[in-house]
């Protein structure tokens, strides 16, 4: 069993079978054991790509992304979800991302400066839910002309239809954590990654 998955059994909290909380080691208070082992993961997996950017979402997906191109010794950029004003004359690329836990959708935007065709990007995210976040990320890479490289995810829950999106829309996926049942008393990992 990895670390991360031990941590989500000793300290997540399932809030109802489909919501986990894990704001005491991943997306609040952050553990860099965590980081370390989930970036060492992706690195394993995808580090002979040829990655140039690692790209994530503000704000949980920040932590693990940094950490991964640290790693990597490549620059990571992150899509904002509110347009600085300095951000305002140039360039960049959109996407409306729908949140279903949040029920609400909101404009991401990458700078076209941080992006181009000549880019091998490897995604990064905290969770994998439906994909809306992971399909927004896809497409700006692809507004760019940049080539995906994959997608890494910290936590996947494989009883929502996100990894299923991105396996049909052609993209190699590996999640450290992939959790089966979510349930008050009992959380259950899918084998493999
Ligand atoms: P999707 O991105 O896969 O489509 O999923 P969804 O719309 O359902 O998720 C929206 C937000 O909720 C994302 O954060 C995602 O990381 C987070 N999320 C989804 N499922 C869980 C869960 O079980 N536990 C926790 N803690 N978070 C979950 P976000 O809107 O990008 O916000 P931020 O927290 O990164 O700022
Ligand atoms: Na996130
Ligand atoms: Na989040």
């Amino acid at each position: 069993m990895s670390y991360l998955q031990e941590r989500i059994l000793s300290d997540g909290v399932a809030l109802n079978e489909d919501v986990l909380k894990v704001d005491s080691f991943l997306n609040h208070q952050i553990d860099p054991v965590v980081m370390n082992e989930v970036s060492k993961e992706f690195v394993d997996y995808f580090g002979d790509k040829g990655i140039t950017k690692v790209l994530t979402i503000e704000a949980s997906g920040i932590a693990p992304a940094i950490w991964v191109a640290s790693e990597l010794q490549v620059p990571m950029v992150f899509a904002k979800k509110t347009e600085p004003s300095t951000m305002k004359s140039e360039d960049q690329y959109t996407h409306d991302v729908h949140s279903f836990t949040k029920n609400k959708t909101s404009r991401v935007i990458v700078s076209s400066k941080y992006l181009s065709a000549d880019d091998r990007v490897l995604i990064i995210d905290d969770f994998l839910a439906n994909a809306e976040a992971s399909l927004g990320l896809v497409d700006i890479v692809k507004q760019s002309g940049a080539e995906i490289a994959g997608v890494g995810i910290c936590i996947e829950k494989s009883f929502q239809p996100g990894r299923q999106k991105l396996e049909d829309a052609g993209i190699d996926v590996y999640s450290v954590a992939r959790i089966k049942e979510l349930g008050k008393d009992k959380i259950t990992f899918e084998e493999g990654h």
